[in-house]
Protein backbone atom coordinates (compact mmCIF):
# COMPACT_ATOMS: atom_id res chain seq x y z
CA UNK A 1 0.00 0.00 0.00
CA UNK A 2 1.41 3.34 -0.44
CA UNK A 3 1.95 6.09 1.65
CA UNK A 4 -1.33 8.45 0.43
CA UNK A 5 -3.05 5.35 0.06
CA UNK A 6 -2.41 4.70 3.52
CA UNK A 7 -3.47 8.31 4.74
CA UNK A 8 -7.22 6.96 3.92
CA UNK A 9 -7.12 5.20 7.40
CA UNK A 10 -10.06 5.95 9.07
CA UNK A 11 -11.16 4.69 12.93
CA UNK A 12 -13.60 1.57 12.16
CA UNK A 13 -16.16 0.71 14.78
CA UNK A 14 -17.62 -2.48 13.84
CA UNK A 15 -16.30 -5.56 12.96
CA UNK A 16 -17.12 -9.10 11.87
CA UNK A 17 -16.86 -11.80 13.86
CA UNK A 18 -14.10 -13.34 12.84
CA UNK A 19 -10.75 -14.22 14.56
CA UNK A 20 -7.67 -12.38 13.64
CA UNK A 21 -4.73 -14.80 13.28
CA UNK A 22 -1.95 -14.37 15.90
CA UNK A 23 0.64 -13.81 12.98
CA UNK A 24 -1.56 -10.46 11.89
CA UNK A 25 -1.65 -9.13 15.32
CA UNK A 26 2.34 -9.65 15.77
CA UNK A 27 2.38 -7.47 12.54
CA UNK A 28 0.88 -4.55 14.71
CA UNK A 29 3.39 -5.16 17.36
CA UNK A 30 6.30 -4.99 14.97
CA UNK A 31 5.20 -1.41 13.72
CA UNK A 32 4.38 0.08 17.40
CA UNK A 33 8.18 -1.36 18.81
CA UNK A 34 10.03 0.78 16.26
CA UNK A 35 7.75 4.00 16.61
CA UNK A 36 9.64 7.24 18.10
CA UNK A 37 9.84 6.99 21.25
CA UNK A 38 11.32 9.95 23.82
CA UNK A 39 15.15 9.04 24.26
CA UNK A 40 14.66 5.48 22.65
CA UNK A 41 13.84 4.62 25.75
CA UNK A 42 11.39 1.96 24.52
CA UNK A 43 9.29 2.08 27.73
CA UNK A 44 5.69 0.62 26.33
CA UNK A 45 4.62 -2.81 26.22
CA UNK A 46 1.60 -4.35 25.00
CA UNK A 47 -0.75 -7.06 25.96
CA UNK A 48 -3.21 -9.08 23.52
CA UNK A 49 -6.41 -9.34 24.85
CA UNK A 50 -8.31 -12.83 22.59
CA UNK A 51 -9.93 -14.93 25.02
CA UNK A 52 -13.97 -14.10 24.24
CA UNK A 53 -14.40 -14.31 28.17
CA UNK A 54 -12.12 -11.45 28.61
CA UNK A 55 -12.46 -9.55 25.33
CA UNK A 56 -16.30 -9.41 26.42
CA UNK A 57 -15.45 -7.93 29.91
CA UNK A 58 -13.25 -5.35 28.76
CA UNK A 59 -15.73 -4.72 25.69
CA UNK A 60 -17.89 -3.82 28.43
CA UNK A 61 -15.55 -1.66 30.19
CA UNK A 62 -15.19 0.75 26.81
CA UNK A 63 -17.13 3.57 25.00
CA UNK A 64 -17.38 4.19 21.27
CA UNK A 65 -18.84 7.21 19.00
CA UNK A 66 -19.40 9.88 21.35
CA UNK A 67 -20.87 12.02 18.53
CA UNK A 68 -23.18 9.81 17.15
CA UNK A 69 -24.75 7.45 20.20
CA UNK A 70 -26.05 4.83 19.72
CA UNK A 71 -26.29 4.59 16.42
CA UNK A 72 -22.31 3.47 15.76
CA UNK A 73 -22.12 1.52 19.43
CA UNK A 74 -20.91 -1.75 18.61
CA UNK A 75 -22.91 -4.74 20.34
CA UNK A 76 -21.32 -7.86 21.56
CA UNK A 77 -21.18 -10.82 19.52
CA UNK A 78 -22.79 -9.01 16.41
CA UNK A 79 -20.24 -6.26 15.16
CA UNK A 80 -17.95 -5.75 18.43
CA UNK A 81 -14.14 -6.15 18.10
CA UNK A 82 -13.12 -9.67 20.00
CA UNK A 83 -9.42 -8.15 20.09
CA UNK A 84 -7.91 -5.46 21.84
CA UNK A 85 -4.07 -4.36 22.14
CA UNK A 86 -3.53 -2.79 25.16
CA UNK A 87 -0.85 -0.17 25.37
CA UNK A 88 1.02 -0.07 28.96
CA UNK A 89 3.15 2.33 30.06
CA UNK A 90 4.63 3.47 33.33
CA UNK A 91 2.72 5.90 35.22
CA UNK A 92 2.97 9.94 34.12
CA UNK A 93 5.62 8.82 31.46
CA UNK A 94 5.72 7.77 27.73
CA UNK A 95 2.06 9.62 26.91
CA UNK A 96 3.60 10.82 23.52
CA UNK A 97 5.23 7.34 23.31
CA UNK A 98 1.79 5.95 23.74
CA UNK A 99 0.23 8.02 20.70
CA UNK A 100 3.03 7.11 18.07
CA UNK A 101 3.12 3.58 19.10
CA UNK A 102 -0.75 3.16 18.66
CA UNK A 103 -0.80 5.22 15.44
CA UNK A 104 2.01 2.88 14.20
CA UNK A 105 -0.50 0.20 14.76
CA UNK A 106 -3.40 1.63 13.19
CA UNK A 107 -1.36 2.14 9.60
CA UNK A 108 -0.34 -1.10 10.26
CA UNK A 109 -3.61 -2.82 10.90
CA UNK A 110 -4.95 -0.91 7.74
CA UNK A 111 -2.57 -2.12 4.89
CA UNK A 112 -3.04 -5.68 6.36
CA UNK A 113 -7.00 -5.24 5.70
CA UNK A 114 -7.81 -4.78 9.18
CA UNK A 115 -9.73 -2.24 10.77
CA UNK A 116 -9.04 -0.14 14.78
CA UNK A 117 -10.35 2.11 17.24
CA UNK A 118 -8.23 3.75 19.34
CA UNK A 119 -9.96 3.65 22.75
CA UNK A 120 -9.13 6.26 25.20
CA UNK A 121 -12.46 6.11 26.49
CA UNK A 122 -12.72 3.21 29.08
CA UNK A 123 -12.87 2.36 32.58
CA UNK A 124 -9.52 2.78 33.78
CA UNK A 125 -9.84 0.83 36.96
CA UNK A 126 -12.06 -1.79 35.93
CA UNK A 127 -9.62 -2.63 32.68
CA UNK A 128 -6.71 -2.19 35.28
CA UNK A 129 -7.77 -4.74 37.78
CA UNK A 130 -8.78 -7.18 34.57
CA UNK A 131 -5.49 -7.35 32.54
CA UNK A 132 -3.35 -6.76 36.12
CA UNK A 133 -0.11 -5.41 33.82
CA UNK A 134 3.63 -6.60 35.29
CA UNK A 135 4.16 -3.99 38.71
CA UNK A 136 4.58 0.11 37.32
CA UNK A 137 2.72 -0.23 34.22
CA UNK A 138 -0.71 1.01 33.24
CA UNK A 139 -3.36 0.67 30.58
CA UNK A 140 -2.77 3.72 28.67
CA UNK A 141 -4.80 2.94 25.52
CA UNK A 142 -6.66 -0.21 24.20
CA UNK A 143 -6.49 -0.55 20.11
CA UNK A 144 -9.78 -2.31 19.26
CA UNK A 145 -8.68 -4.65 16.20
CA UNK A 146 -10.96 -6.86 13.98
CA UNK A 147 -12.05 -7.08 9.93
CA UNK A 148 -13.94 -3.81 9.62
CA UNK A 149 -18.16 -4.82 9.17
CA UNK A 150 -18.54 -1.41 8.34
CA UNK A 151 -18.57 0.77 4.75
CA UNK A 152 -14.69 2.46 4.66
CA UNK A 153 -16.01 6.26 5.90
CA UNK A 154 -16.08 9.00 4.54
CA UNK A 155 -13.15 11.55 4.73
CA UNK A 156 -14.07 15.10 4.02
CA UNK A 157 -12.12 18.23 4.16
CA UNK A 158 -13.34 21.39 5.38
CA UNK A 159 -12.12 24.64 6.09
CA UNK A 160 -12.24 26.38 9.87
CA UNK A 161 -15.67 27.61 9.21
CA UNK A 162 -16.46 23.85 8.92
CA UNK A 163 -17.80 21.44 11.69
CA UNK A 164 -15.34 18.70 12.37
CA UNK A 165 -17.86 16.29 14.56
CA UNK A 166 -18.28 13.11 12.50
CA UNK A 167 -21.58 12.03 11.82
CA UNK A 168 -23.50 9.13 10.14
CA UNK A 169 -25.82 9.46 6.86
CA UNK A 170 -28.67 7.72 5.80
CA UNK A 171 -27.03 5.03 5.06
CA UNK A 172 -25.15 4.51 8.03
CA UNK A 173 -22.12 5.32 6.77
CA UNK A 174 -19.36 7.71 8.58
CA UNK A 175 -18.37 10.88 7.53
CA UNK A 176 -15.14 12.35 8.78
CA UNK A 177 -14.15 16.57 8.70
CA UNK A 178 -10.50 17.58 8.23
CA UNK A 179 -9.12 20.22 8.24
CA UNK A 180 -7.57 21.57 4.50
CA UNK A 181 -3.79 22.30 5.17
CA UNK A 182 -4.83 26.08 4.37
CA UNK A 183 -6.83 25.99 6.97
CA UNK A 184 -4.31 24.96 9.76
CA UNK A 185 -1.37 26.35 8.36
CA UNK A 186 0.78 29.70 8.97
CA UNK A 187 3.80 30.68 7.51
CA UNK A 188 6.83 32.87 8.81
C1 LIG B 1 -6.49 9.82 22.06
C2 LIG B 1 -7.66 9.24 21.30
C3 LIG B 1 -8.67 8.61 22.00
C4 LIG B 1 -9.76 8.04 21.32
N1 LIG B 1 -10.71 7.39 22.02
C5 LIG B 1 -11.78 6.86 21.39
C6 LIG B 1 -12.76 6.12 22.11
O1 LIG B 1 -12.65 5.94 23.33
N2 LIG B 1 -13.81 5.60 21.43
C7 LIG B 1 -13.96 5.78 20.07
O2 LIG B 1 -14.94 5.30 19.52
N3 LIG B 1 -13.03 6.46 19.35
C8 LIG B 1 -11.95 6.99 19.97
N4 LIG B 1 -10.97 7.64 19.25
C9 LIG B 1 -11.09 7.72 17.77
C10 LIG B 1 -11.47 9.13 17.31
O3 LIG B 1 -12.84 9.35 17.55
C11 LIG B 1 -11.15 9.25 15.82
O4 LIG B 1 -9.75 9.12 15.64
C12 LIG B 1 -11.61 10.58 15.24
O5 LIG B 1 -13.02 10.63 15.21
C13 LIG B 1 -11.07 10.81 13.84
O6 LIG B 1 -11.40 9.73 13.00
P1 LIG B 1 -10.29 8.97 12.16
O7 LIG B 1 -9.48 8.15 13.13
O8 LIG B 1 -11.09 8.12 11.23
O9 LIG B 1 -9.45 9.99 11.46
C14 LIG B 1 -9.86 8.17 19.89
C15 LIG B 1 -8.81 8.79 19.19
C16 LIG B 1 -7.72 9.31 19.88
C17 LIG B 1 -6.59 9.94 19.10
Amino acid sequence: MDFAELLKRRTIRFFRQEAVPEAELCKLIDAARVASCGANAQLLRYMVIRTPELAEKIFYNTAYAAKVQPRRNPVWGVTAPQTFIAVLAPEGKAEADAGAAVQSMEFAAYNSGLGSCWIGSFNRGAVQELLTPPAGLQVRYLLAVGYPAEAHPVQEDIGLDGDPAYYLDEQDRLHVPKYTVEALTSWR
